[in-house]
């Protein structure tokens, strides 16, 4: 599924930026530019920048940025298609239809017919096995259906016929991941004797799937990779039914087996995130349903790291969070198979919030019977409490510490204002730092996108943006030969040969054109070079850029799958024809 790049930029140029960013954010205007605070992070003066010219947003503050899609993605928490069809549906344009629905629908078809085969095969005479796994795992046959679960054969391309006979082609089976190509071009069904488990979203839409060997080979689940209809990061396994339940309470568990269990045993408020660290966007999909999640992750020491990460997630968007401690089992589908329902039902209500769990966590660190050690825990504690934000907080949590450690709460109300003080300068000074000197920020946020080549990376980023800058350019570019080879950094390689395609196609190389196929950090950092204002470094050429490309590319040695010979000579051609301009 992909949108036509021309699409895009008509699209964008019915959305201005400023009309769209407006709706969120109050903007004022400076300079060429309009500023605001930044809706991704909490600020108090405005680092949010729109670019009305370059129809590009970016925050000083904590680096976001992008094209007026990247901005209704973040702010309204979706998918870059389904950013696409929010601002068609506000500018009242339609959207192309083969580029969007039809594509998608056949992909959301098949994954349903998929899971309708696979569910049917777990309940013929071939499934047994899998249904007897199931089943002796505790789950009744109610729910089984009720999670549509299923069972892979033990074959190569029992699928693959069956769904090709039903008219999907073998492409669409590659791109849900339910087929692989081997070394030699054949495919095959990469789901075979697993239990599965279908992923499906808010909407009903089957996803994804997981899979489960029944024995303890590995791996132990196979889960659908990346599709034009599912992203990891947004989903949430269960959340179809646990977003009915009753209150605006969530369970967040590890996996597939716990939330099953638990749903099984009353608590449909219970989901999984999908075997990874849970991200930011998983936690605002919660808050859509839930002011409060209790994170119900396995006992162990991995698990209990994991809690604390997904707490600090979850605090990030405003959510309260409790977190559970399951005594005497390793998760919860263990506890409620050797306890109970009911047993469940007093943990819940004796889970513990946040603050008081890490409270707990840093006093089992020290000996509180020691001078020495009721210091080091008070000051510590103060630290954690500098940062809650509401007074009240901090007051109840505060006379808690001071309890633990046996002094009066008002000796840790005053180090906690004194921290707030030393934390709140910090801040501001970073804040303006980052401002004043952005050159100092060299390194993209993401640590994905880490520069191995810091030289090179930053005249790369100088010829992406005098390229967009002046299509011209892309004359000297030619005749220099410059690929996406010469850049060290892949990303950056990537995006000059798309402002390339743009430019040799007589398009304009807008963020809004670049957007597609960038990830959110991709975008973003594109959006900090596109809003360079004079292309980059005013004192550089794009020759010098140059110069440092081939340099940089003969230096990392890159050159040695051409011919090194060449190579070199080329670069003393380089240093000949562009030495002077070099600082
Ligand atoms: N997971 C995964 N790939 C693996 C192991 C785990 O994707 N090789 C994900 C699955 O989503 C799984 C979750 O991580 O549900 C938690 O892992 P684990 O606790 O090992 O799995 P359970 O679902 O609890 O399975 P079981 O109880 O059958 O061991
Ligand atoms: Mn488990």
């Amino acid at each position: 599924m992909a949108f036509s790049e021309s699409f895009l930029e008509d699209l964008s140029s019915r959305c201005d930026i400023y009309d769209v960013v407006s709706r969120y954010v109050t903007l004022k205007k400076s300079g060429s530019n309009w500023f605001g605070l930044c809706p991704f992070h909490g600020e108090k003066t405005p680092s949010f920048s729109v670019n009305t010219e370059k129809q590009i947003f970016h925050c000083f503050g904590c680096g976001v940025g992008g094209s007026v899609y990247n901005f209704i993605m973040k702010i309204e928490n979706l998918t870059f298609p389904e950013s696409v069809e929010f601002l068609a549906n506000m500018a009242g344009v339609s959207l192309p239809k083969e580029d969007f629905h039809d594509n998608r629908k056949r992909l959301y078809n098949l994954n349903l017919e998929a899971a309708k085969f696979f569910r049917d095969y777990l309940f013929s005479e071939q499934g047994k096995e899998g249904l007897a796994y199931l089943t002796g795992r505790g789950l009744n046959l109610r729910t089984i259906r009720r999670f549509g679960l299923g069972f892979a054969p033990d074959a190569w391309s029992v699928l693959i016929e069956a769904m090709t006979a039903k008219g999907y082609t073998k492409e669409e089976l590659l791109t849900l991941g339910l087929a692989k190509r081997n070394k030699n071009g054949r495919i095959y069904d990469q789901f075979r004797n697993r239990v599965i488990f279908p992923i499906i979203d808010i909407r009903g839409n089957v996803v994804a799937f997981g899979g489960r060997l029944m024995d303890d080979g590995k791996p132990k689940y196979l889960n659908s990779p990346e599709s034009p209809i599912f992203s990891k990061s947004h989903h949430l396994f269960a959340l179809n039914y646990a977003k009915k339940s009753q209150g605006r309470s969530l369970i967040l568990a590890e996996g597939y087996m716990d939330v099953i269990a638990l749903h099984q045993a009353g608590f449909t408020q219970a989901v999984a995130s999908l075997g990874t660290s849970l991200t930011t966007d998983q936690a605002k999909l919660m808050k859509r349903f839930a002011d409060e999640i209790i994170i119900s992750y396995d006992a162990d020491n991995a698990g209990q790291t994991a809690a604390t990460r997904a707490a600090e997630i979850l605090k990030n968007v405003e959510l309260s969070i409790k977190i559970l401690k399951i005594p005497g089992a390793k998760d919860p589908d263990e506890f409620i198979k050797a306890n109970g329902a009911e047993a469940f039902a007093t943990l819940l209500e004796s889970s513990e919030e946040h603050m008081m769990f890490t409270l707990e966590r840093i006093r089992n660190q020290y000996d509180l019977n020691d001078n020495e050690g009721r210091i080091t825990f008070l000051k510590e504690a103060a630290s954690i409490l500098a940062k809650l934000p509401s007074p009240i907080e901090r007051e109840i949590y505060a006379s808690k510490a001071a309890q633990m450690a046996f002094v009066g709460k008002d000796v840790l109300l005053s180090e906690i204002d004194r921290k707030r003080h030393a934390y709140f300068k910090e801040q501001k000074k970073e804040e303006i730092k980052k401002t004043m000197h952005p050159e100092r920020n060299a390194q993209p946020k993401d640590r994905a996108l880490h520069y191995t080549d810091l030289k090179s990376a930053r005249a790369e980023e100088g010829i992406l943006s005098m390229l967009a800058l002046d299509a011209t350019c892309i004359r000297q570019l030619e005749k220099e030969q410059i690929t996406q080879a010469d850049f060290s950094a892949p990303f950056l390689g990537n995006i000059y040969t798309r402002m390339c395609a743009l430019v040799n196609a007589g398009q304009p190389v807008t963020a809004a054109a670049l957007s597609q196929g960038l990830t959110e950090s991709e975008m973003s950092e594109l959006g900090r070079i596109l809003s360079a204002p004079s292309g980059g470094d005013e004192s550089m050429a794009l020759e010098d850029y140059i110069f440092i490309l081939k340099e940089g590319r003969a230096r990392r040695g890159a050159v040695s799958q051409i011919d090194p010979m060449l190579a070199l000579r080329d670069l003393h051609k380089a240093k000949k024809s562009y030495g002077g301009n070099l600082k």
